[in-house]
This record gives structure tokens, sequence and C-alpha cells, in this order.
């Protein structure tokens, strides 16, 4: 079963879909002549179940896709239990399938292009408006295009294009995001002091009384942008946070104004419109030849790290923590009506994230996606938000963001 040839695969494709079989046929050829045994025979494994069938028939559609096509050698490395079990494996294959037409992008935009996949099973994804997952992937400084957030560092091999879909050979099975809670140790270098700050502040919520900040993002928001600072950004701002410690309202406005509530913005969004924070301060944003920033208040901040993807948001590590403590509840309030109203308009993925089909595209900092809408907060309907006018600091421990000792933060 393992190594299925592609005789009996392709015996049965008229069979699976009601479709364009010659599409399928034509891409399950040339994975076999690039040496994608596995996955081509994977195909059959996924006629067993309803998502399976649901995603080869939106393969054969004739639509545009990207497709992540690990190696036999990948599938071979990769935990046992992702190919034995169907359902797992009908949403791994999903995320390896990026709807819309991605032609020219990766030379024009090389620092980060987003994609919306076929994943949408609500167990593993719970994005605003109930979007699919996206995946995220770079060219580096070496030359070639890595897949981001993945345990194993995963690189683009080969490109090679069957009709409408282009094939992006890679090295490992990717990773669906997994929670905060699972994704910040997996990087605590960069994470842990923020992982402390943020299970320090207690907020309240409409539903459950309070939670502290951490657990509200990890599984009470759906669809939300974090700007984390890196470690060293905390411990920068140590005496300024510790200066707060008694101002529960102040430390809570802080890390609102790192919040945008209700919208998953990916970076190639963060250019070209500005967005409201959960606390109603404006958040503004310059890509440049230098890199890409966020402005709040007085402090910019570079993104050192972007498009760390969350099953319900999305992180992008920034160097300075932003101390403002400013809040303005109407600008909070209106921006989370209209991130919900948002959320309920339909997509259709049919280019990168970010950019327009039609966007001519000139290089980094290059040609910026239009702007629509104003960003912000909320899923108002479906819960999953903060409400602005309920997210009232209930209780703030002595230390509220690690231990402070002779008036330093000192993290724990
Ligand atoms: C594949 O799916 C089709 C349509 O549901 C079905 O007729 C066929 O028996 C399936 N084949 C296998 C091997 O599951
Ligand atoms: C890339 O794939 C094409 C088509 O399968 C093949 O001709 C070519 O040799 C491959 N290149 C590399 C570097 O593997
Ligand atoms: C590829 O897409 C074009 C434009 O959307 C469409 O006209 C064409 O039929 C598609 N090709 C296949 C093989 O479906
Ligand atoms: C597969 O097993 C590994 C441990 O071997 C575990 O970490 C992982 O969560 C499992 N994956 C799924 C989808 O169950
Ligand atoms: C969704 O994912 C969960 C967890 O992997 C799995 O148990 C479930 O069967 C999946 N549902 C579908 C419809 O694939
Ligand atoms: C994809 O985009 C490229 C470049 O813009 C274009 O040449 C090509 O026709 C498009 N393909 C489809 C199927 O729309
Ligand atoms: C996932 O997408 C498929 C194909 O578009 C659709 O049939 C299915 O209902 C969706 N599932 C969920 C949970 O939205
Ligand atoms: C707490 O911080 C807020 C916002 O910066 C400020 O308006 C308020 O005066 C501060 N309260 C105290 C007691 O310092
Ligand atoms: C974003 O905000 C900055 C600073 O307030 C402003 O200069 C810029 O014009 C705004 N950009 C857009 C697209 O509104
Ligand atoms: C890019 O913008 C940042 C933040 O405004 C600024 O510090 C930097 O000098 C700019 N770089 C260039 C090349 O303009
Ligand atoms: C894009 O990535 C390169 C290195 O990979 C980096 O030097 C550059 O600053 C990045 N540009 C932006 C706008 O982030
Ligand atoms: C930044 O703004 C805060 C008030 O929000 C103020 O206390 C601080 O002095 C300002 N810093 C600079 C460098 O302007």
């Amino acid at each position: 079963m393992r190594f299925l040839s592609a005789a009996p695969l392709l015996a049965l494709v008229p069979a699976v879909l009601g479709q364009d079989t010659t599409i399928l046929t034509d891409l399950l050829q040339s994975l076999t002549s690039s040496g994608l045994t596995r996955l081509s025979s994977i195909a059959a494994q996924l006629n067993s179940t309803t998502a399976g069938q649901s995603l080869l028939s939106q393969l054969s559609s004739g639509a545009s896709f990207v497709l992540f096509a690990p190696t036999d050698n990948a599938f071979n490395s990769a935990s046992s239990n992702i190919t034995s079990d169907a359902d797992i494996l009908s949403s791994v294959i999903a995320y390896h399938v990026v709807q819309g037409n991605f032609t020219g992008i990766s030379t024009t935009y090389p620092n980060t292009t987003v994609g919306r996949t076929l994943l949408n099973n609500s167990t593993l994804v719970q994005l605003e408006g109930n979007k699919n997952q996206a995946v995220a992937w770079a060219a580096r400084a070496d030359g070639k295009v890595h897949v981001l957030n993945q345990r194993n560092d995963s690189i683009v091999s080969n490109t090679t294009t069957v009709g409408n879909i282009t094939i992006n050979i890679v090295d490992h099975v990717l990773n669906i995001p997994q929670s905060l809670a699972v994704t910040v140790p997996a990087d605590n270098v960069s994470l842990a002091g923020i992982d402390t700050a943020l299970k320090s502040v207690q907020l309240s919520t409409n539903q459950s009384g309070s939670a502290a900040f951490f657990d509200i993002l990890n599984t009470q928001l759906h669809g939300f942008t974090f700007f984390a600072p890196n470690t060293s950004a905390i411990q920068a701002a140590a005496s300024s946070l510790s200066s707060l410690q008694s101002n529960t309202t102040a430390l809570q406005a802080l890390f609102q104004n790192h919040l945008i509530n209700g919208s998953t913005v990916y970076s190639p969004e963060l250019s070209g419109q500005n967005f409201t924070s959960a606390a109603g301060e404006p958040l503004s944003f310059v890509l440049n030849a230098t890199g890409h920033f966020v402005t709040s208040g007085n402090v910019t901040a570079q993104i050192v790290q972007p498009d760390v993807l969350l099953p319900n948001g999305v992180l992008h590590v920034i160097d300075r923590v932003l101390l403002n403590t400013q809040v303005d509840s109407g600008a909070a309030s209106s921006a989370a009506s209209s991130a919900s109203s948002v959320a309920t308009q339909s997509t259709s993925a049919t280019a990168p994230i970010g950019f327009p089909a039609t966007a001519t595209l000139t290089g980094p900092g290059g040609s910026a996606p239009a702007a629509s809408g104003s960003g912000g907060s909320g899923n108002a309907a479906a819960g999953g938000y903060l409400v602005p006018s309920m997210a009232q600091v209930v209780s703030v421990g002595v230390a509220v963001l690690g231990v402070v000792a002779g008036g330093r933060l000192v993290l724990a």
C-alpha cells in the first residue's frame, strides 16, 4: 500500500470524481514521474473520507492551486499517525494545497508570501469568519524558498507546473499551525518574556469572568493579530513596565495596544493601511528597505519575525514594547463592529493574501495592497472576540510581569 503503483490509482480516478478527471490524472502522473510516489498513492486514501473526496474534487476543478508536495523521504520520516489515519491525512494534505494563482509572486515579494489553504477542519482552525488556515513561505538569503512555522526547516527543492497547478516539492511534511501554548515553548528564546507577561495580566471576558491574557489569546479569540515583543524587548522595557506595575488599567491598555482584535492580519497586509488596536489606538505601518515597522503612540518597533501562524490568529514578533497606555473606547468599539462585519463577508482566495489578483509587483516595499476596511476588532456575533467595554482588568497579582526586584523586572 505504501508504494502503490500509479496504475491502480489512476484506474480509480473516474470513480473518485464527477468532474474533470483529466486534471487529476495529469497531476498524479506528474507526481509519480517526479518520484513522489507516496503523495500520489495518498490520493487513494483520501478517497475514503468525505473531506478527502472534497479535496480531490476541488483540486480537479480547473482552478489555480499551489501544491506543496512532500517527497517520499519526507513521508518516510513523518510521524506514522499522519498517514495511518485517513481523517488526519485529509487535514494534513488540505494544509498542503493553497488556493490561487501565485505565478510570478515569489520573486517579486521575497519576504513572506501567504496563501489560503484548503484546511477548514474546525477542530484545527478557528479563524474569524471560519476562514481556512493560511501557510506562509519566504525566500531567504540562501536563495531558497522556506516554508515558515515548521518544526523542521522545510525547503522547496523544485517547482513544476501541471495545468493550473503549481507543484512545489518540499523536503518535509508540513506542520499545521498549533496553539499559542504549543507554539511559544517551541520558540522559547524570543517569546519567553511575553509568555510570562501575558500569563500575569488578567482581563475580564464576556463569557467566563476573568482569564489571563495568555489564555484569552490561546483559546478564546477567533481571529486576532498580536505584536509579540521578544524577550530582549521586554528586558529593555523592564523599568517602564515595572513602573506600571501598580496601575492595572495602564498595563491592560498596554497589552491591548499590541493586539488587533478580531482580525488575523498577515504581514503582506500590514502596509498601505493602518489598523486600530484593541485599546482603540492607531497602529501604523511602514515597509521600506530597512524592514517592516509598526508604530503605536511614540514607539516604533521592527517586525523581526512575521507570520507566526496559530489556529486562531497570527503573531508578529517585534523588537520593542509598544509603551502606549492610551485608550480610546469609542475607536475600539467601532473597530470591533467593523471587523465583525468584515468577518462575515465571503472572500475568495484567488491570489496571495494581501495582494489583489491584478497587482503589478515591483519588489519589497513596492506596490502595496489596496486598503479596504479598517481592520480592528471583534467577531461579535460568533463570540471569540474581546468586547471593548467589558475588557477591564479584574485583578493583577503583586508581581504583574514576573518578579520585580530592585526596581527591575526579572523574568520568572
Ligand atoms: C472513491 O470514491 C468514489 C465516490 O465516492 C467511490 O465510488 C469509490 O468506491 C471510492 N473508491 C475507494 C477505493 O474508496
Ligand atoms: C525539477 O523537476 C523537473 C521536472 O520533474 C526535472 O526535470 C528537474 O530535473 C528537476 N530539478 C531538480 C533540481 O531536481
Ligand atoms: C486554467 O485556468 C484558466 C483561467 O482560469 C482556464 O481558462 C483553464 O480552463 C484552466 N485550465 C484547466 C486545465 O482547467
Ligand atoms: C502524532 O504522534 C506524535 C508523537 O509521535 C504527536 O506528537 C502528534 O501530536 C501526533 N499527531 C496527531 C495528528 O495525532
Ligand atoms: C478534523 O480534525 C480532527 C483532529 O485531527 C479529526 O479528529 C476529525 O476527524 C477531522 N474532521 C474531518 C471532517 O476531517
Ligand atoms: C496566473 O498569473 C500569471 C501571471 O500574472 C498569468 O500569466 C497566468 O495566466 C495566470 N494563470 C491563470 C490560470 O489565471
Ligand atoms: C470545508 O470545505 C469543503 C469544501 O469547500 C466543504 O465541503 C466543507 O463543508 C467545509 N467544511 C467546513 C467545516 O466548513
Ligand atoms: C493609570 O494609567 C492610566 C493610563 O495611562 C492613567 O490615566 C491613570 O492616571 C493612571 N493611574 C494612576 C493611579 O497612576
Ligand atoms: C497611517 O498612519 C500614519 C501615521 O499616522 C500616516 O502618516 C499614514 O498616512 C497612514 N496611512 C494610511 C494608509 O492611512
Ligand atoms: C524605514 O522606516 C523606519 C521606521 O520609520 C526608519 O527608522 C528607517 O530609517 C526607514 N528606512 C529607510 C531606508 O527609509
Ligand atoms: C526581507 O528579508 C531580507 C533578508 O531575508 C531582509 O534583509 C530584509 O530586511 C527583509 N525586508 C523586509 C521589508 O522585511
Ligand atoms: C512617549 O509617550 C509617553 C506618554 O504616552 C510619555 O510619557 C513619554 O515621555 C513619551 N516618550 C517620548 C520619547 O516622547
